[in-house]
């Protein structure tokens, strides 16, 4: 009997992989991480099953609840939003699942940048604009940033940024962007994205704050910033030139999709 760690994806219940959604069908047990689990993904889970919030409960709590489960023999589906990798402190219960010798699966899922990226219908990577995405946040209550990842330091490579966990600081983070992107730089936040009640709020970081203070507040925010959200000018990707398909295409294709 194992615990399954599945990435339950930013939240339409038809953004989880199949892969996710067999295994919570098949589990008897599924804990679930508060608020940004849509209600719909429970659904999946087999009825009967024992399906618990972990939000109110310490970490000591949610272990005692998979390993509860195991002694039982019960396949456990543990859900966290988006994709397991990033911001969903898998990593501490896995370790506590060593000490205790119960085996996992992880399964990856959608994480909320690539969901927020598909409602501005936007690709975040443009040729000669920006060729990297910066996965951060700012320091929180429950985590401080490590010393030397510093937003200033991201911003200097002119990258584009995905801020997590950060909505209640944009004046902040409009303040230490500034000097690196400049005014005019665009900047989209997404509400809830693939929720019904999904926003969007696009400006400049000259305006996105005043923008943002117009709407009521939410919390599940992703903040995106960078030339990349509307350059118009960039150039085509070599991958579908002429040149490149008469050199390159038929001998190997495995270096792009
Ligand atoms: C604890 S982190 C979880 C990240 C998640 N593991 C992922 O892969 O996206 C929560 C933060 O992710 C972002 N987030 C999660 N779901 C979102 C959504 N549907 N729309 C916008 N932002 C979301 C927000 O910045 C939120 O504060």
């Amino acid at each position: 009997m194992s615990i399954h760690f599945i990435g339950a994806g930013p939240g339409a219940p038809d953004l989880i992989t199949v892969r996710g959604r067999d295994r919570i069908a098949a589990c008897p047990v599924c804990l679930y991480a508060g608020s940004l689990i849509h209600p719909a993904i429970l659904d999946y889970c087999p009825p009967g099953a024992r399906v618990v919030d972990t939000a109110p409960l310490s970490l000591e709590e949610i272990v005692a609840e998979m390993a509860a489960a195991h002694a039982a023999g019960l396949d456990v589906a543990r859900l966290h939003s988006g994709d397991l990798s990033i911001w969903s402190a898998m990593g501490e219960q896995l370790r506590e699942l060593d000490r205790l010798g119960i085996p996992y699966t992880v399964t990856p899922g959608v994480p909320a940048f690539a969901a927020a990226a598909a409602a501005l219908k936007r690709e975040l990577t443009l040729p000669e604009v920006a060729q990297s995405l910066v996965l951060t946040r700012t320091s929180g209550r429950a985590s401080a940033m490590p010393p030397r990842e510093k937003l200033a330091s991201f911003a200097a490579t002119g990258a584009t940024l995905a801020l997590h966990l950060s909505i209640h600081v944009l004046d902040d983070i409009v303040a230490e962007l500034l000097p690196h992107y400049g005014a005019d730089c665009p900047v989209a936040v997404v509400y809830r994205a693939t929720w019904p009640e999904e926003r969007i709020v696009r400006g400049t970081l000259d305006d996105i704050a005043a923008e943002v203070a117009k709407a009521p507040p939410e919390r599940s925010a992703l903040i995106l910033v960078g030339p990349a959200l509307a350059a118009e000018d960039f150039r085509n990707s070599a991958l579908y030139s002429a040149d490149y398909q008469r050199r390159f295409r038929g001998r190997d294709t495995r270096a792009g999709s």
